[in-house]
Parts: C-alpha cells; structure tokens; sequence
C-alpha cells in the first residue's frame, strides 16, 4: 500500500472521485500541484463546468487545451485543463478524420449534431478518450482527472461500454424503424423514445433518410476507431498505474456512500488507492474558565451584564463547534478504521473561506504533505 505521497510522486493517473461539493476540483488541483512541487510534470484535467478551479490557479479561463500555470518556484511542472465535450469531440474527430472536407460534412450533420451532444455516453467518451490521449501524449508524466460533479463514476467508467452499444448497428436499425427495434435496447442505451421521435421529427421527407444514411455510413468508419480507443482506455485506467481516489465529507452517510464507490469502482478493476475526509471541522478549545473571560471583556469596556452574556454566547458557541468537531473526529476514526488497512486515509480540515486562491491551496497543501511541502 502506498501512501498519498508515494501515490502523487509515482502514479500515472489518479482519478477523483465523490460527491458534488466534497472538494474533488479543490483536491485534484492540489494533487497536481504536489506532484509539480516534486519534480513531475502534472496536468489536472477538470470536466466540471465551473470556473472554480481556474480562480483557484489564478488564470482567467481554462481550455480544453493545457495550459502551463507560471510557477517557476515549482521544480516541476504544473499544467490545467478544462475538458469541453464539444469541444473534446471535435479534437477525436480532428485526429480520426484528417480530411477537412469530409469532416465538414460531417459536422453538418444534424444526426452528428445529436449524437455529439445528447447521446448516452458522448461527454463521458470524449472525457474518457481525453485523458487517454492526455496521459499517453508524453508531455505528462501524471495527469490527475476531476470527474464531473452529477456523474457517478461508474458511469465514467461504463462509457466507452455503453457508447458502443449505442453505436451498435442493432441499435441504429432500431433507431431508423427498421429490423431488431426492441423498445428494451433504446432505454439501454439510454435514448428515450420521445426523444428520439422529437428529433426525427425534426428532420423531414427524403432529407431525413439521405442525411441519416451519409450518418450513419461516416459513423461505421469511425466506430473500429472508437471500440480500439475505448478498449485502451479501459485497459489504462484498469492498470497499476491509475489509481482512485474516493474524496468524501464527513457526514453520516460517508461510510455507505465510500463502501458504494469503492465497491463500484473495484468491480470495475480499478484500483482504489486512497480516500480523503474533507472539510473536517478542527477541534475547538473551549475556554477553561467563562469567568475569566466574562472578566477580560470587562476589563475590555463592556458592562459586566453584556460581558457576562456575551461570554456565555461564546462559550455555547465554541461547544456546539466543539461537538461538531467532535463528530467529525468520531466519522474519520470509523472510516479510518475501515479502510486504513487497504487505502490511504486522509483527513483535510475545512478552511473558514473558500478555497480560491493558491495560498489557499497550499495551505491545505502543506497540511495533507507536511514533509514535502516547500
Ligand atoms: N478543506 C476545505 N475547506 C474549505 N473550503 C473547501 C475545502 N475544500 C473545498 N472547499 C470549498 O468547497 C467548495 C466545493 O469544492 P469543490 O472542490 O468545487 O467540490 P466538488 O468539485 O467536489 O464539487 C468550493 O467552494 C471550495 O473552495
Ligand atoms: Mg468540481
């Protein structure tokens, strides 16, 4: 078993994965940039759509192109991301059709236009298909990927799987009324009939069934190029160089909700390396004596009453912090306790403000790799 550290200055991939809002885009970043304080080249690649980790690097926007966060104090280097579905879907259909023309027509397409953006799967493809690129391109010696928000990982994982299947010539047959159209394999691959009827009716007369037919044609061509990618990249992020990494609050139903994930992931042949508690409350020091207290803000200039008072406030203020502080301990124990044995168990305390700068950032940075941190 390795430790976060031996985990960010060896892996080739690491994988973020948990629940909207625990910190996945805050600690991917982080991960990253421990791996450049060691010397490596990292890119964090984000698919969430907020701007949250471009603020928190201090760069105005990210692209689906990396770009090189100036950072000359790292020895490393330190690289983001942002993937764009759209825009991830273009680069695979740059690479795989270098003829500009047919690709136009391609584009064209209303049928691509669907495909590209509404089908099952698409986005977590083109993701899937992006860091495969990404981490095997040689500029990168780990890239660190921060899953989506409303994903569940398993559906990342599943993608390249369920995007054949909806590109599976049975699955077109049905798509176009022809033989084979079980209303089953339409929910399977995640297409809703009244959507499918929605968009064929945008289509009319003869066009329809030309514009399909040319569809259909340039997709088969593309489709050995798919399966091959989505056979690569399932093999790599199954490999011992991909590693997971469960990040989670420490609320009541972390353990449930860490037993799924890993569960999911693990059934899946991958590798889950370590698990993060986020945002735990720090322990709070209750005052000794409220009297003091009540006497210091006497002393102060307040009345004796309000002092009185207002050192009673603090003083109920700082238990109740102190019991959630206490609960949050009682939840990394049992977590620790759990998984320590298996995975690398972590806990990160929660910053009084959000996580949007780079200080930010290092602070905690300095907190979960204290050894290691400049
Ligand atoms: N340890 C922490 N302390 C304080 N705020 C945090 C911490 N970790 C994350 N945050 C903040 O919580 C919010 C959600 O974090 P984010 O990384 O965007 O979560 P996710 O990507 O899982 O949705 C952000 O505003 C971030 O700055
Ligand atoms: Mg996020």
């Amino acid at each position: 078993m390795q430790t976060l550290a031996q985990l960010v200055g060896s892996a080739r991939i690491l994988v973020c994965v948990g629940r909207g809002g625990v910190g996945k885009t805050t600690m991917s970043a982080l991960l990253a940039r421990q791996a450049a304080a060691s010397g490596r080249r990292a890119l964090v690649l984000t698919i969430d759509p907020a701007r949250r980790l471009a603020d928190a690097l201090g760069i105005a926007a990210l692209t689906d192109e990396p770009v090189r966060l100036n950072e000359p104090t790292l020895p490393g280097e330190m690289w983001a991301a942002m993937l764009k579905t759209d825009e991830a879907f273009a680069a695979i259909l740059r690479s795989r059709m270098p003829d500009e023309a047919e690709r136009a027509s391609l584009e064209a397409n209303r049928f691509y236009r669907f495909f590209a953006t509404s089908l099952a799967g698409a986005h977590e493809l083109a993701a899937a298909e992006r860091l495969h690129e990404l981490a095997t391109c040689g500029r990168f010696d780990l890239v660190v990927l921060d899953t989506p928000p409303a994903l569940h990982a398993s559906d990342f994982l599943d993608a390249p799987k369920r995007f054949h299947d909806a590109l599976d010539s049975a699955a077109f047959h049905w798509l176009t009324g022809g033989k084979g159209g079980a209303g089953r394999r339409g929910i399977r691959i995640g297409i809703g009939l009244g959507l499918v009827q929605k968009t064929i009716s945008r289509f009319t007369g003869t066009e329809f069934l030309s514009e399909l037919t040319e569809f259909l044609g340039q997709m088969s061509a593309l489709m050995e190029g798919f399966k091959t990618r989505a056979a690569e990249t399932t093999a790599l992020i199954r490999s011992e160089q991909a590693h997971f990494v469960l990040i989670t609050a420490p609320a009541s139903d972390a353990p449930q909700s860490v037993s799924e994930s890993a569960e999911a992931m693990q059934s899946r042949g991958c590798r889950v390396s370590a698990l993060i508690v986020n945002r735990m409350m720090p322990p709070v020091a209750l005052p000794a004596d409220n009297r003091a207290l009540a006497g210091l803000l006497h002393d102060a200039g307040l009345p004796k009453a309000e002092a009185a008072a207002l050192s009673e406030r603090l003083r109920s203020s700082a238990a109740e912090a102190a019991r959630f502080a206490a609960s949050d301990e009682a939840m990394f124990r049992q977590l620790e306790q759990r998984w320590s044995s298996t995975l690398a168990v972590e806990a990160v305390r929660a910053f009084p403000q959000e996580v949007s700068s780079l200080a930010a950032l290092d602070a905690i940075r300095s907190l979960l790799f204290p050894e290691r941190a400049p």
